[in-house]
């Protein structure tokens, strides 16, 4: 276990903020873990879990204690004619793991290729990208429990999946740390190739029979050329989720908008995020150091030195735009602290 004191965050969030934490904890296995909480008098009131700082966006310094799990194993622990069950230590980089599934020829993550973050973040928000999603192939999930200080596991189904949603953000909400993930992947996958412009890009690119290599790699090329990379323009994905609508709602918005693009899914119609700001004037719109970004509008950058708080009031003033000219609420994706 490592401690520092009133240390600077900046090269922990992707939008690379400068805030200060006053207690920041390096973790580097679960026994220490353990003992972290054995020793020191944390709740949910004053501990924060920072995985790679990537869904994240400060904007004051932190008074809470943050705790940074640093551990990192990969383990093949089960496999039988179809499948092999592979168990990631939290504080993995989720890009890692997808590379090593690929190179495995293991399918099911393939498509989550260059999401930045941590395997342990992944579970919680249910990431998803290119037509596939965590819940398909997360086999179960261990973590700790801060009320009762026990290790735990949940399988798939306890894990509550849905858009950008799982029950850590609701019912097990600060009371718990993940510490690892197993994933049931495939030995003898089909690539996804369903999604937006994946199967032209292949096409382009003269390949009719795609592996899940191929698919990872065209996935991988889509997303550099259209995203902008955390290293060198701070920012954290999508800002906000694609906002679902009733169908009223979605009828009146294609009266006036015949060419809204929309997918239906959980029973209602989910509207691209991207398309309404895009809409309402605000693809590329920049305001100091923050702005939209031109090839993306649902992602807000960071161009130099933003401020949390400027990037925040940016955020919220988007939104507004939005909710003026739609009557549609964005809520963010990205967790404001
Ligand atoms: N669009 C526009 N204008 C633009 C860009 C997009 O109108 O400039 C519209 C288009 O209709 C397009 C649609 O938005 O078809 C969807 O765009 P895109 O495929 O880029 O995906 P997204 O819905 O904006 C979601 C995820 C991303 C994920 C991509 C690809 C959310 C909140 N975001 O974005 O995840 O990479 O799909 O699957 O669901 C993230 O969560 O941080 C993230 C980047």
């Amino acid at each position: 276990m490592k401690l520092f004191e009133n240390f600077s965050l900046k090269d922990f969030n992707s939008f690379h903020v400068d805030v200060k934490a006053e207690k920041f904890v390096v973790i580097e296995s679960t026994e220490e873990l353990k003992e972290f909480f054995d020793e020191f008098d944390v709740n949910k009131n004053n501990l924060l879990l920072l995985g790679g700082g990537s869904n994240i966006l400060f904007t004051k310094d932190v008074d809470s204690t943050i705790l940074h799990l640093a551990f990192q194993n990969l383990s093949e622990v089960q496999e039988d004619n179809n499948f092999v069950l592979i168990e990631a230590d939290a504080g993995m980089n989720w890009d890692e793991l997808v590379k090593y599934s690929v190179e495995k020829n293991l399918g099911g993550i393939e498509n989550l290729a260059l999401i930045p973050g941590t395997v342990g973040a992944a579970p919680i928000q249910n990431i998803g990208a290119y037509g596939q999603e965590l819940k398909d192939t997360l086999f179960q999930v261990k973590y700790f429990d801060m009320s009762d200080k026990k290790f735990k596991v949940l399988d798939n189904a306890h894990c509550k999946f849905g858009y950008r949603d799982s029950i850590f953000k609701n019912d097990l909400q600060y009371k718990f740390i993940i510490t690892k993930v197993t994933l049931r992947l495939k030995k003898n996958p089909e690539p996804t190739v369903n999604y937006g412009n994946v199967e032209n890009e292949l096409k382009k690119s003269g390949i009719t029979d795609p592996t899940i290599a191929d698919v990872s790699c065209i996935i991988r090329k889509i997303r550099t050329e259209k995203l902008p990379d955390p290293a060198k323009i701070g920012n954290a994905g999508s800002f906000f989720k694609n906002p679902f609508v009733d169908d009223v709602t979605f009828q009146k918005i294609k009266n006036d908008f015949p060419d809204v693009p929309s997918f239906r899914q959980e029973g209602k119609v989910k509207i691209p995020a991207a398309w309404l700001i895009e809409k309402s004037g605000l693809k590329g719109f920049r305001k100091g150091d923050v702005g939209t970004y031109p090839n993306q509008p649902l992602v807000i950058v960071n161009y130099g030195n933003a401020t949390g708080k400027e990037i925040y009031n940016f955020a919220m003033s988007i939104k507004q735009t939005v909710l003026e000219k739609f009557n549609i609420e964005l809520e963010p994706e990205v967790n404001v602290i």
